[in-house]
């Protein structure tokens, strides 16, 4: 496969394409970013790296970050974690709180805002230094020690959080949330606050297209069955109320940030991360959304 010949054109489709989304202002430090900012790194199984544009510089990873604390979670605890967080699309905002309700404070999915919330719960729990963890995990899948949080990011989310706070009291009262409210909140904040490059990422999102293996020495990092069963988080929840317009569209799990950034991988082919911070609606990339549209329009194949 050309994959470089490939990610040249789109390029240059993405240059000409007219869009309407906004960059996130509801935590105020993302909203400095500049809405030009545009990179895509593709990292295939066989044949290495392909990437144009900021693809080497670092943008707030934000709720793909959900996607590593779930890895975590599931390294750590067997099936008695899905008794706490469900495995359905939500088909609602990524913050929203009306499910919570009526379904007894069990959040619809580890990706919603709800279901991270409770996976750091579990961490906080589960580990002695989350933090300290969590980065470490990252720093192990990446082979990349100097990866940390955007201290300003972290700041300004948490003097806003209030909806974050909201779901945690709601979910406290069910009996859900075992930890102190502002105690999950920061670890939370913290996940949120990460920063890496595209590259980094698609490095990071190689273990769930090589069936949880690192791909640089063969170390399996998570079961290939809990892999699958990942992957097949994202591709049904990986997108809130758009994991069904990202099926469509682009056919491969993949996982949405409001930092404007988007992780997917095809099994067994290639793990690929596209940033631009506009947003669309429903929170996710446009031409994120885009790119990977043509990608996998362009190459002939999904995992569909
Ligand atoms: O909790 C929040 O609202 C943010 N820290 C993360 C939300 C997010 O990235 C949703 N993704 N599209």
């Amino acid at each position: 496969m050309k994959y470089q010949q490939i990610l040249n054109t789109i390029q240059s489709d993405l240059a000409t394409t007219p869009y309407a989304g906004k960059v996130a202002t509801y935590i105020p430090e993302l909203a400095k970013i500049s809405p030009k900012k545009l990179g895509m790194h593709l990292y295939c199984i066989n044949s290495g790296h392909y990437s144009f544009g900021d693809n080497d510089e670092r943008f707030s990873i934000q709720s793909i970050s959900k996607v590593f604390g779930l890895t975590l979670a599931m390294s750590l605890l067997n099936d008695e974690l899905f008794k706490r967080v469900d495995v359905e699309p939500s088909g609602n905002a990524f913050n929203s709180l009306i499910q919570l309700e009526y379904e007894n404070g069990i959040p619809r999915n580890p990706f919603i805002n709800a279901g991270a919330l409770v996976i750091s719960d579990v961490l906080i729990s589960t580990l002695k230094n989350p933090k300290k963890s969590f980065l470490e995990f990252i720093h192990d899948i990446t082979g990349n020690t100097s990866i940390a949080i955007n201290q300003e990011v972290f700041n300004s989310e948490k003097e806003c959080s209030f909806r974050n706070a909201a779901l945690l009291n709601l979910m406290k009262s069910f009996g859900n949330i075992k930890n102190e409210i502002e105690e999950v909140l920061d670890f939370y904040i913290y996940q949120c606050a990460i920063e890496m490059s595209c590259k980094e990422l698609a490095t990071a999102f190689m273990i769930y297209a090589n069936g949880g293996k690192k791909l640089s020495n063969g170390q399996q990092i998570i079961s290939s069955q809990k892999t699958k069963r990942i992957n097949a988080v994202m591709q049904t929840c990986g997108f809130y109320d758009e994991a069904g317009e990202f099926s469509f569209r682009v056919g491969l799990p993949g996982k949405s940030g409001v930092g404007g950034g988007i992780a997917a991988i095809h099994p067994e082919q290639y793990a690929v991360t596209v940033w631009s911070p506009p947003l669309n609606p429903k929170g996710n990339s446009e031409l994120g959304m885009y790119a990977l549209e043509r990608l996998t329009t362009l190459t002939g194949f999904s995992i569909f």
